[in-house]
């Protein structure tokens, strides 16, 4: 097997297809002398040319600098790919297809290639939209776009589309030469009664839905003007092997690329794709939107890898509804910290900074209060404290809740909240709160460690060893991984894919791995909060990856002797004994190398 799973037959057709003089000059100009051409070397500030491509030979050296190479590493170093996509990029350049690699794992490749032509279907769709709304025929749409006081920029930023008739779409992808299982599938088109496919947004103005790979994977769609009795005033691309609402953050795209240039102390978090709009264009970026209320544990788990502090910014009628607790509870739960944004009753965040301006806004969001609070005050409202038995019963059902509050202090001010509110002595509800309170001065008891030690350590070093490869760290580009070292199902799984792709000079990409994995899976979790805890990289980086390559191998080696001690023991057979004594001896010789 060639460099990177390529057979030598396929790189020496790639490279035939791929003449190294045309491929350089697109990049630089050519100055041909005798059998050999010059240029001003590309890899370093020159300005007499020292760079020289030897047509015969294919390959190029810089006399200044020293690099030299072929045309496959030119591609990497001017396309800033890496070796497969490199190989990848000569191959359609040539016209030749990829070679066709043994699958180690079939679902594997099978998921890969679906996904991939239902994005596919998902970017011609979402650019067939936005062609309609620049397109003179999306006027209604345009209308209803300037009464939301949205501005161009704000339009293009969030790929903004018009979807004008049920015919268009499903013609124009069937032409494209997608199937009509695969255009249902994608959720873009539905199927009427008749068996007809028919744009599932038909009229509406399009909201793609984007993850934080960029990838289309589904839409909104706002019906223009109001909502009817027939129609919901919002539709959603149907569940799909793409989208999933329960695990989807809109806006989460534009979230990462704005937590790449600046700091995020917290995410707003809203209802709806008009709010977080509208939020963006008056200058508040760091928002997403849950898409309905009831925040799922999965939206939670993403959130928390941009942020530490959720600003919840439901609409202001939000407070009545008890039910929307739980989801605040689910933050709370993942160990986000979570404050409420209290709003004029009625309105939503997009009303506020239209009606109000931005820094109304501000002051909304600055005046947010911690969860404990926000309960409190929402508990206030259910009560008539005007009346003795209203303030009784407020005071008891203060108590639960102040009994959350994770500080002495913030207990005390809490309590001194319920005094104000209801006239009792601040004496008195402090003894209420400690009646309550009973059951919580036992600490629970802390787990044994000791024992689980070693198989964290490995545990730990598996997850590095994985992370580093699967978010392609330079340091860890040449390590081989070894499906049996790794003890952990999900583990494996990850070495699996990891090696197919590698095998098959595919991209590694971990867009392709919520497919196999939901957000649920811990394992997995543990392994994309290396790379956005920034574990992965900085100093120490390198040097503990080396230690979790011998921590693996020490485990490996380990396994296997305390295997074959298990069979010295059983064996009758003299010689077989012998050969099993000599390999753990081997093996005792290896494991002091680790
Ligand atoms: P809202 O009704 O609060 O939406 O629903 P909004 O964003 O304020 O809508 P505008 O301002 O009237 O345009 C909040 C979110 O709930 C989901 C959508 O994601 C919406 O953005 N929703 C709402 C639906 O999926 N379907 C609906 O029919 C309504
Ligand atoms: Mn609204």
């Amino acid at each position: 097997m060639a460099k990177n799973g390529f057979s030598p037959e396929f790189m020496r057709e790639l490279k035939a297809r791929n003449d190294l003089v045309e491929v350089a000059s697109q990049y630089m100009t050519l100055d041909k002398r005798g059998y050999n051409y010059w240029a001003c070397c590309p890899f370093h500030h020159e300005k007499t040319p020292s760079f020289t491509i030897q047509a015969a030979e294919q390959y190029y050296h810089c006399f200044g600098c020293g690099v030299s190479g072929d045309v496959v590493s030119l591609v990497m170093e001017m396309e800033s790919l890496p070796f497969p996509d490199a190989v990848k990029y000569l191959a359609a350049r040539a016209k030749m297809p990829m070679p066709e690699m043994n699958f180690d794992s079939e679902r594997t490749a099978e998921l890969k290639k679906k996904k991939d032509r239902l994005l596919k279907i998902m970017l011609t769709s979402a650019r067939f939209y936005l062609q309609n709304l620049y397109g003179g025929e999306a006027g209604a749409h345009m209308e209803y776009i300037r009464q939301r006081e949205l501005l161009p920029s704000t339009v293009k930023k969030f790929g903004l589309g018009a979807s004008l008739d049920y015919d268009s779409l499903p013609e124009l992808l069937l032409d494209s030469g997608f199937s009509r299982e695969e255009i249902e599938e994608s959720g873009a088109c539905s199927v009427s009664a008749r068996g007809k496919l028919f744009d599932a947004q038909a009229g509406r103005l399009i909201i793609p839905i984007i993850n934080s790979f960029d990838e289309v994977i589904g839409f909104g769609g706002r019906i223009l003007g109001k909502k009817t009795e027939r129609e919901a005033k919002y539709k959603n691309t149907k569940e799909t092997m793409l989208f999933n609402k329960r695990k989807t953050l809109y806006n989460v795209n534009l979230l990462k690329k704005y937590k790449q240039k600046n700091a995020v102390p917290y995410v707003i978090m809203v209802e709806g794709y008009m709010d977080t709009i509208s939020l963006y264009q008056a200058g508040f970026c760091n928002v997403v939107a849950s898409m309905g209320t009831s925040l799922t544990q999965e939206q939670a788990r993403m959130l928390k890898r941009y942020a530490e502090n959720v600003l919840i910014s439901y609409d202001g009628d939000f407070a009545g509804q008890n039910a929307d607790l739980r989801g605040l509870e689910i933050l709370k739960d993942e160990n986000l910290n979570v404050k409420v944004v209290l709003m004029p009753e009625g309105e939503d965040p997009d009303d506020v900074v239209r009606k109000r301006g931005a820094a109304a806004y501000r002051a909304c969001l600055d005046n947010a209060l911690p969860l404990v609070d926000y309960k409190l005050h929402s508990l206030e409202r259910r009560y008539d404290l005007s009346q003795t038995e209203g303030k009784r019963a407020y005071a008891q059902a203060a108590m639960p809740v102040i009994r959350e509050a994770p500080s002495a202090a913030e207990r005390e001010d809490l309590l001194k909240t319920v005094r104000d509110k209801t006239g009792f002595t601040y004496q008195s509800l402090a003894r209420d709160l400690e009646e309550y309170t009973p059951s919580q001065k036992s600490a629970p008891v802390p787990p044994a460690r000791a024992v689980q030690d070693k198989g964290d350590k490995v545990k730990k070093a598996c997850r590095f060893l994985i992370g580093a490869v699967l978010f392609r760290l330079p340091y860890a580009e040449d390590a081989a991984l070894r499906e049996e070292d790794f003890p952990d199902d999900v583990h494996r799984a990850l070495v699996r894919y990891i090696n197919f792709c590698r095998e098959t000079g595919q991209e590694i990409r971990v867009s392709d791995l919520f497919e196999l994995f939901g957000e649920d899976t811990p394992e997995f979790n543990a392994i994309l909060d290396l790379n956005t805890e920034e574990r992965l990289f900085g100093g120490g980086a390198e040097k503990y990856f080396a230690d979790c390559v011998k921590t693996v191998a020490r485990r490996r080696v380990q396994t296997r002797m305390d295997e074959i001690t298990a069979k010295i023991g059983a064996e009758t057979d003299l010689s077989a004994r012998h050969a099993l004594a000599e390999e753990l001896t081997a093996l005792a010789r290896e494991l002091k190398n680790y």
